[in-house]
């Protein structure tokens, strides 16, 4: 069994990001689980706010990272690049530099996103590598998914329905799934 964690970049009630993680966990290969977690309840980073110890909703999440075989983000993109908000909660995981190695040292990730515009978060997924590069995880280039025009593609309950879409992220997912199956043999 492979087990993966997604995250979404987004802490909006109706996000499209969070939308197509739903999707994801329906379409992945046999023997893969794609568990969702939250970036919400991470606070502002504050190196001294670290200093009196790592805040409950950033162990939580590093502890279901660790758990994990491999990671799939799930990135909004704004003004061109990460969310900050997703970016703060990154870097939260890698704190203490001490445990960073633990939490993502040759963890295979991988990245989509969606967005209502029409490049699907290419700008935000772009940025994302020197960040993964830095923290030392194995990232998977062997397929890409940025999904525009996402107000078409789910629906008011944010079920994905473009039938396109859909076999995109189920081939993204068997491609990633066989990555980290490899990476973890
Ligand atoms: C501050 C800000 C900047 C944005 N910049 C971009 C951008 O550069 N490219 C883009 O495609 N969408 C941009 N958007 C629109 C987002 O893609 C859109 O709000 C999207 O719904 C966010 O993802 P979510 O639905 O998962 O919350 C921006 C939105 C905000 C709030």
């Amino acid at each position: 069994m492979v087990k993966l964690l997604g995250i979404s970049g987004s802490l909006r009630r109706g996000s499209y990001n969070s939308a197509l993680l739903s999707a994801a966990t329906r379409l992945v290969p046999p023997e893969t689980t794609l568990e969702v977690a939250s970036i919400r309840g991470i606070p502002l980073y504050d190196a001294d706010v670290e200093a009196q110890g790592i805040p409950p909703a950033v162990a939580v999440l590093k502890d279901a990272v660790v758990a994990a075989a491999g990671v799939l983000l799930v990135t909004p993109e704004y003004n061109n690049s990460i969310p900050g908000v997703f970016k703060n909660a990154i870097d939260w995981l890698s704190r203490p530099a001490s445990d960073a190695r633990r939490v993502f040292g040759a963890r295979p990730f991988a990245v989509i996103g969606a967005s209502p515009g029409g490049f699907g978060t290419t700008l935000a997924q772009a940025a994302w590598l020197p960040v993964l590069r830095t923290l030392g995880a194995q990232f998977w280039a062997g397929g890409r998914l940025p999904v525009s025009r996402a107000g078409s593609v789910f629906d008011e309950a944010g079920n994905l329905k473009d039938a396109a879409v859909e076999a995109q992220l189920k081939q993204f997912l068997a491609g990633y799934a066989a990555f980290v199956r490899r990476a973890s043999a």
